[in-house]
């Protein structure tokens, strides 16, 4: 067994700021107005870039119109293939499995509709904006190809960032064989973008080859070191600041073209130049979901069990790079099958590259998912609820580890408890309400991975009490200042509000990336092993001093506490963090700390948040509008570091699934590739009136193993089950199964 894991000083605890519902800290600055978005800065001299961008999707760029747009009053600098300078990395070549092959204008060539063609610098917004429009480019177009049909499929030789594209256990055909009852399901899912309400956005400012950038990144230590490679200077040189970011969704974890863009026009000009991209510059260089064709099959012997379970995806992504959703891998680790088998394909279309967004492959493949073991459900005569409690996996299906912890069957009992899922008649059709809406209840099965990459923290405690908690922390609304701030009050042992929390800069130790759910978990270890670092050394002071009351005690038998340390044996006698300094001559103690996965642990457990969603939905039995009336989810996901945050992380989650089952599409013009509805009033995402009531439950607990803390993630599990769950409500209201999302009122009138 690998040994449970603490940290070997025992003398701060989690438990005085982490797991209190604290507020955010930067809430009133985010409603004064006072929180600084990158935009926001406005350096002296600084230029405004406007993108201009391709208007068809396949073929060249043949002219444009560069007097016209020179002409125009204001105008500092085009940028185009003719005139850009050489990088010092080429951009077509991949650094690492998050850097994707950028378009900066290395040639004429247009590879999907919205790729940046040129770049325009003035000294005003208006001006750049109206030089791009002057530019009037003319195109030598080549046939687009945007469907399934038209696309070219290959075997990708990984998915999403780098995991494999196969999984093939026992042997899926005698599986099937011998089962009692089969099912197949298909389903699509559609194109999606981010969306986050903040568009990218940059100011960058060159001083010689030192380089500042000011921009929302869920990565800054990885952007810089991109940056650095693309520009040929050390990272070093390069400042990231990113103190706030107004959501990332993933698009904001990788490096995009524009962002280059925009910081070579800042080298050419010699000026700080700012790039805001618009809602529609969003639809392009910036990363999307593919769409997703997915085919699943289900075996199931005559006690209701599975057999033999496969899930095969085909998704899109683009001519020049591979990210493919990974939808069939969210089948890996639920449920148990003797017979298992995923495949991915994927398809070359004429869009930008996808990449990971909100629940990349899990909120794809999870929809599929759990529709497919509904419809095994009916098929069996079970409920559906049953159903999965009789085929949930104790053990990881993919790999045959023990969870580090699973709380899902008390997941689904708390849910079900909550939602009154009992009683739910198994046919479909069989409720309505009051004003005759026909009504249906669904569920599915929520899980996400736990992954931590590799953060470091760096803790300074004064003479005065107080301290300073210095990570590179990424806050895009998620609430990481507040909850990494708990964390880090407690590693300290002092109170909340003697802590001072510096994040969101590329000189401050780097936190890693808040991606993947996993940024409490990598920043929070980091956080609490350096606050506890700084707090050994302080011990290490007091006890060997005989003028303090803790000398003698050792160093493991003292404990931290509201600025104190305390006797572990006496908790009477204690003295002041500021006196022991004092006495001793210290301004100030520096502790360090990182937070990484413990190989030895993830070598023996397979480590996962779990959780269960329940839908009700109501249809109009004539106009066929569908409202998903509640939602109750039920979430496991080990240690909760601020159970407010946490239930709005989780909420958040589940919305997405509502906008996942219900509304989020975006649809191309299949004649020029062009996306129809590249803004926020074609591209459908919920509002207030669309969630009337949605819950999310935390279930307790303990995983010894995840890392330290036993901190799981809340960040995207939230929308996995969610989708199946209402596709499954809405089946049931209906008695008519989704082919596609999002469900459309057209695909329910007979
Ligand atoms: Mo998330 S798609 O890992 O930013």
């Amino acid at each position: 067994m690998a040994e449970t894991l603490a940290f070997p000083a025992s003398h701060v605890r989690l438990g005085s700021s982490a797991g209190q519902p604290a507020t955010r800290h930067d809430g009133p600055l985010k409603v004064t107005g006072a929180a600084t978005f990158a935009a926001d800065n406005r350096p002296d001299g600084l230029l405004y870039a406007v993108l201009a961008t391709a208007g068809i999707a396949r073929g060249r760029v043949t002219f444009m119109d560069l007097a016209a747009a020179g002409a125009h009053p204001g105008v500092v600098r085009i940028i185009t293939p003719a005139n850009r300078p050489p990088l010092a990395h080429d951009p077509a070549e991949k650094m690492h499995r998050l850097n994707f092959r950028i378009e900066v204008l290395q040639d004429d060539t247009v590879r999907y509709a919205g790729q940046p063609i040129a770049l325009v610098v003035a000294t005003t917004l208006e001006a750049a904006t109206e030089g791009a429009r002057l530019l009037a480019p003319q195109y030598a177009n080549e046939p687009v190809r945007i469907t399934f049909e038209d696309s070219e499929m290959f075997a990708p030789e990984a998915v999403g960032p780098g995991a494999p594209p196969t999984l093939v256990k026992g042997d899926l055909a005698a599986g099937l064989a011998e089962a009692a009852t089969t099912t197949e399901t298909r389903i699509e899912t559609p194109f999606q973008y981010h969306n986050a309400m903040e568009p990218h956005a940059l100011v960058a400012a060159w001083d010689g080859d030192h380089l500042t950038v000011d921009m929302p990144h869920q990565a800054v230590g990885v952007a810089r070191a991109d940056l650095a490679a693309y520009f040929g200077v050390p990272a070093d040189n390069i400042l990231i600041r990113s103190p706030f970011i107004g959501g990332g969704f993933g698009s904001k974890a990788i490096l995009v073209g524009p962002t280059v863009l925009a910081v070579l026009a800042a080298q050419m000009v010699g000026q700080p130049v700012k790039l805001a991209l618009r809602r529609e510059q969003m639809f392009g260089p910036v990363g999307h979901r593919g769409a997703t064709r997915q085919h699943l099959r289900l075996g199931m012997d005559d006690a209701g069990h599975l057999t033999a379970l496969s899930h095969d995806t085909t998704a899109t992504t683009s001519r020049f790079d591979d990210f493919v959703e990974p939808a069939s891998n969210a089948s890996h680790n639920i449920y148990a099958s003797p017979n298992m088998a995923m495949h991915h394909t994927g398809a070359r279309i004429d869009t930008g590259t996808p990449g990971p967004v909100r629940g990349p492959g899990e909120a794809t493949g999870s929809a599929a998912l759990e529709c497919a073991m509904d419809e095994a459900a009916e098929a069996c005569g079970m409920d559906p609820l049953a159903f999965r409690l009789a085929n949930y996996a104790e053990t990881d299906p993919a790999t045959g580890k023990a969870f580090s912890s699973k709380a899902l069957r008390e997941c689904y009992a708390e849910g079900a408890a909550r939602f009154g899922w009992a009683g739910r008649p198994l046919r479909p059709r069989q409720m309505r309400d009051a004003s005759g809406m026909l009504t249906g209840w669904g569920m599915g099965t929520a899980m996400f991975p736990c992954p931590m990459f590799n953060a470091a923290a760096r803790a300074t405690l004064r003479a005065d009490g107080t301290a300073l908690m210095e990570s590179s922390a990424a806050e895009m609304g998620q609430g990481a200042l507040t909850a990494l701030g708990q964390i880090g009050a407690d590693g300290l042992g002092i109170d909340s509000d003697a802590l001072t929390f510096s994040t969101g800069s590329s000189d401050l130790p780097d936190a890693g990336i808040a991606g993947g759910s996993g940024h409490t978990a990598t920043a929070g270890n980091a956080i609490f092993a350096a606050g506890s670092d700084a707090i050994r050394k302080l011990a290490d002071i007091a006890t060997a001093d005989p003028a303090s009351p803790l000398f003698g005690a050792g160093n493991a038998g003292v404990v931290g506490r509201s600025g104190r340390l305390h006797r572990a044996d006496d908790d009477s006698r204690s003295e002041a963090y500021a006196d022991i300094m004092a006495r001793a001559g210290i301004a100030s103690i520096e502790g360090n700390g990182t937070g990484a996965r413990n190989p030895a642990s993830a070598e023996e457990y397979a480590m996962f948040t779990h959780g269960a969603v329940f839908a009700e939905v109501k249809v109009d039995p004539d106009l066929c509008q569908i409202l998903v009336t509640r939602l109750v989810g039920a979430f496991a996901a080990g240690r909760i570091i601020n159970p407010r945050l946490a239930r709005s992380q989780l909420t958040g989650g589940m919305i997405w699934g509502i906008g996942f089952a219900l509304h989020e599409e975006a649809v191309h013009d299949p004649r020029t590739g062009r996306p129809m509805n590249a803004d926020l009033a074609g591209y459908h995402i919920p509002v207030n009136a669309d969630c009337p009531s949605v819950e999310a439950l935390l279930v307790a607990e303990d995983d010894p193993h995840v890392n330290a803390l036993g901190i799981k993630g809340v960040g995207e599990v939230g929308i996995t089950g969610t989708a199946g769950a209402i596709a499954n409500a809405v089946w049931h209201a209906t008695g008519i199964r989704a082919a596609r999302f999002p469900i459309r009122i057209e695909h329910l009138i007979g």
